[in-house]
């Protein structure tokens, strides 16, 4: 079959693999092919264990694998192929050099861009799906448009909004699907060339379109704002702590004003994940760039108040179970960042795991998804660590219980089964907010939630 367009991703992780299958699963006229420099990566895409969990990813990939969807490590060929290439690999934080710990390492977009030019035979429609500091268009197209044998690059921002636990629900009908491009003829004809693709599935009002820069620039803007309301609900948290205030009815109140919402409102042992601390650092490094300095120190404090929120759910666990936690075992429930995801990057508890390892605790590590994650994050914790997935197993002869992540799985257990199990007097710390807090107590527990009075019975 002769298909419309040859579509190439490169890069197939969180954000590839899901949106190309998106794609392919939606546009039967079109051949998307995803690349990645990881050959194991690639297999598992090809097999039928995929390299990351999400639900409803398993069943767009069986529909649309081998039919319209490949997988593939000759990334040259890819390339030579293809007519619109995504670039959707990593843009970590930067470890070395100017800017290290803040700024976006930019090094393997750079390498891509390169093998691009490399490799082209033919004028290109490229994508930045990657989130990247605004202005990094133009060092794409100054790369790309190096070229000596004619051939045209014209580089898009189209940014992803997705988020890991409902990525297929969000790729399939998004709030917005946003693309920037240069106002010139070329950039408006490329422009229109990828919102069709989209237009395939995406509501026309959806799919709204920029300038180049501000399109890379929102994309660091929302992840900031999303974050910011999670940090000035945890500051409240402390607050409401101090107070006898229940931040779950603080934040009803608050977020019923359809000004501010609802969504987004949930305190918790802190944010993860692979891109808010990440987004936020680079556009703090941007502002510092531009001498924009109090500018810089207010998007900073919302990543502050976030590490001060897991260090401050470790102190009451410390206060609380009496001034020291040596010798005593406590049982994580969850390691993923969120619910419904394999994902472990900058989890909440990996931080609080290392801490309770320093304080000489035992830790017992449960969860439904990624154990195989939390067995490698751990590996550099010198410290007595265990995992089991089952979570009445993990919690037996513990002294605590501390809920990590928003698994549905936590909020229905036996706890009652849990609470006899365990050594006594028993503890919970609920991390998210999730479990029943009354009924724990009347059960025996000694409840400690977050931004709520705690419930002891001593
Ligand atoms: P990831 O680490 O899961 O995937 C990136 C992939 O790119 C890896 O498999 C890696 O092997 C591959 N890669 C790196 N260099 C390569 C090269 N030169 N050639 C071919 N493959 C190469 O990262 P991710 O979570 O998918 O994030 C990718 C980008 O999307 C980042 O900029 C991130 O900020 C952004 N983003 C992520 C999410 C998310 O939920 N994870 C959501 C929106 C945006
Ligand atoms: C986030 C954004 O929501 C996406 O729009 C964005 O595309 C993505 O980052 C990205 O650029 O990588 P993600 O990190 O996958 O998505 O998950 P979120 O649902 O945003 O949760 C992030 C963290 O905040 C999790 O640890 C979650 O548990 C925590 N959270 C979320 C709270 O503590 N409270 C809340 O009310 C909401």
């Amino acid at each position: 079959m002769k298909f419309e367009k040859e579509i190439l991703c490169i890069g197939a992780g969180y954000v590839g693999g899901p949106t190309m299958a998106m794609i392919a699963y939606k546009c039967e006229q079109y051949r998307v092919n995803v690349v990645d420099i990881v050959p194991e990566k690639i297999d598992q895409w090809n097999s039928d264990d995929l390299p990351i969990y999400e639900p409803g990813l398993d069943e767009i990939v069986k529909k649309a694998r081998g039919r319209n969807l490949f997988f593939d490590t000759d990334i040259e060929a890819g390339i030579k192929a293809a007519d619109i290439i995504f670039v959707s690999v990593n843009t970590p934080t930067k470890t070395y050099g100017v800017g290290a710990g803040m700024a976006a390492d930019l090094q393997y977009w750079e390498k891509t861009a390169r093998q691009i030019l490399d490799c082209a035979e033919s004028s290109k429609i490229i994508v930045e799906k990657s989130t990247l500091p605004v202005k990094t268009a133009q060092a794409m197209e100054r790369i790309l448009n190096s070229g000596k044998n004619g051939v045209q690059f014209e580089v898009l921002s189209n940014p992803e909004f997705l988020a890991e636990g409902t990525a297929i629900a969000d790729l399939e009908n998004p709030d917005r699907v946003l693309i920037g491009s240069q106002q010139s003829q070329s950039g408006l004809k490329a422009r229109d060339e990828l919102v069709a693709i989209y237009a395939n599935w995406v509501d026309p009002d959806r799919i709204v379109t920029s300038n180049i820069w501000s399109s890379e620039l929102s994309k660091l803007v929302a992840n900031a704002f999303l974050a910011q309301r999670i940090s000035s609900i945890n500051a409240i948290s402390s607050l409401c702590e101090k107070t006898e205030a229940d931040v779950s009815e603080v934040a009803r109140a608050v977020g019923m004003d359809s000004r501010i919402g609802p969504k987004f409102l949930n305190a918790s042992v802190g944010f993860g994940g692979s891109c808010f601390k990440k987004d936020i650092l680079n556009l703090v490094y941007l502002c510092r760039h531009y001498g924009l300095e109090q500018e810089a120190d207010y998007w900073e404090g919302v990543v502050s108040i976030n590490e001060h929120q897991k260090e401050r759910f470790v102190l009451n666990m410390l206060t609380a179970m009496f001034n020291t936690l040596a010798g005593k075992k406590v049982c994580l429930f969850g390691f993923a960042f969120k619910a419904n995801t394999g994902d472990t990057r900058e989890t909440p508890a990996l931080t609080i795991a290392g801490r309770l390892v320093a304080e000489n605790a035992q830790v017992v590590i449960s969860d439904p998804k990624a154990l195989d994650n939390a067995r490698q994050d751990t590996k550099e914790l010198k410290g007595d660590i265990q995992f089991i997935e089952d979570p009445y197993i993990a919690a037996e002869g513990c002294h605590a219980v501390a809920i990590m992540t928003e698994w549905e799985l936590y909020r229905t257990l036996d706890y009652k089964k849990i609470f006899v199990s365990m050594q006594q007097p028993a503890f919970i710390f609920d991390g998210r907010n999730i479990v029943d807090h009354e009924k724990l107590f009347n059960i025996g527990f000694n409840v400690f939630p977050i931004g709520k009075p705690k419930k002891v019975h001593f």
